[in-house]
């Protein structure tokens, strides 16, 4: 019996229509364009359910705006972040997913400089909502340029740090009763990067989820802990006709190790991602897994495959339950 399989922290995949009325419900439709998408929600599985349980955190999740100084970046974070502040439903947090700017890793210091300022300023013009970051490969500074000193005091991710105010670039925070852990897949490894948690931080993230056992617990990362959709990210992953080659720079290498973290701490109910540009919901183990899409699509140029340019709204119902559903915010070419 397939009933009895689905784990009580299962994810539900919904059809539009009912997509539709949860919607009707936040307020949103005629102010944002929908998607033919899917909407995923834990737990509850009933739509009288999830009418009377109370939503008490709303995260619009802002991942991979990319800006630089030139092209059409500001203006779209622009208008996207003016669409999560005018929802009638407003957003508590914007959380930005990483890759706030276009490039750090590859570029000087003075271009660094600039690519920040023109984010800050838009952020700073354009919001009014708590704001908290995870750090993306993008916001890395230097590793990949000839141009940046290994020996400044900003190389690396002391600048992103220093601009975001984070005195480590992984942290959690308690709000509305939901705890939520924003994690740094950013590994430096063999001239390039993979999503990884070092020694250190998976030990603190043991520790986090074990003192914080009686909360509903959200989990943010820039690179997918897990993802089906990481493998058609690039069109070279199964060409050898045998195998998926998925890369560790598009799914955490360590993804079985953070799940058998996950098995340890009954409290994490959902894993919310970008980096791949792709919208995808999976459940394993009873959690959640979404990849918010992007606010950028690729990289402002339109969608990035089937996924336009938008960004997520996650719902945190007080019960542990949750809802996250991607909004397009008016990109036009
Ligand atoms: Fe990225």
């Amino acid at each position: 019996m397939v009933s009895e399989l689905l784990p009580i922290r299962g994810l539900h995949l919904e059809s539009n229509t009912t997509r539709r009325d949860l919607l009707k419900r936040a307020g949103l439709l005629g102010a944002a364009s929908l998607l033919p998408s899917i909407s995923l929600g834990g737990r509850h599985h009933h739509h009288h359910d999830r009418l009377s349980r109370r939503n008490v955190l709303r995260i619009a999740h802002f991942t991979d705006p990319h800006i630089s100084p030139e092209g059409p970046s500001a203006k779209w974070l622009a208008k996207a972040l003016e669409h999560a502040n005018s929802l009638p439903q407003r957003p508590n947090m914007i959380l930005f997913g990483g890759d706030m700017v276009l490039d750090g890793t590859s570029v000087s210091k003075s271009r660094m400089a600039a690519q920040w300022k023109t984010f800050h300023d838009t952020v700073r013009d354009h919001n009014s909502l708590p704001v908290n970051y995870c750090i993306g490969n993008h916001d890395v500074w230097g590793w990949f340029s000839r141009d940046a000193d290994s020996l400044d005091r900003q190389y690396g991710k002391q600048w992103v740090q220093d601009g975001l105010s984070l005195n480590k670039p992984y942290y959690s925070m308690d709000r509305n009763g939901w705890h939520i852990v924003v994690l740094d897949s950013i590994h430096r490894h063999k001239g390039g990067y993979v999503g990884k948690l070092d020694e250190e931080q998976i030990a603190w993230l043991d520790a986090d989820l074990a003192a914080h056992a009686s909360m509903p617990t959200l989990v943010t990362s820039h690179i997918p802990l897990m993802s089906a959709c990481a493998g058609l990210v690039t069109p070279r992953s199964e060409t050898d006709g045998s195998h998926w080659h998925v890369s560790g720079a598009h799914m955490h290498i360590d993804g079985r190790r953070i799940k058998d973290v996950f098995v340890r701490h009954s409290n994490v109910n959902l894993c919310i991602s970008g980096h791949v540009h792709l919208l995808e919901g999976l459940q394993y183990n009873g959690i959640g897994y979404a990849s918010s899409g992007s606010v950028s699509g690729n990289w402002w140029k339109g969608n990035f495959q089937e996924t336009p340019p938008g960004y997520a709204l996650v719902d945190l119902f007080e019960d542990g339950s949750w809802h996250h559903d991607y909004v397009t915010y008016g990109w036009s070419a």
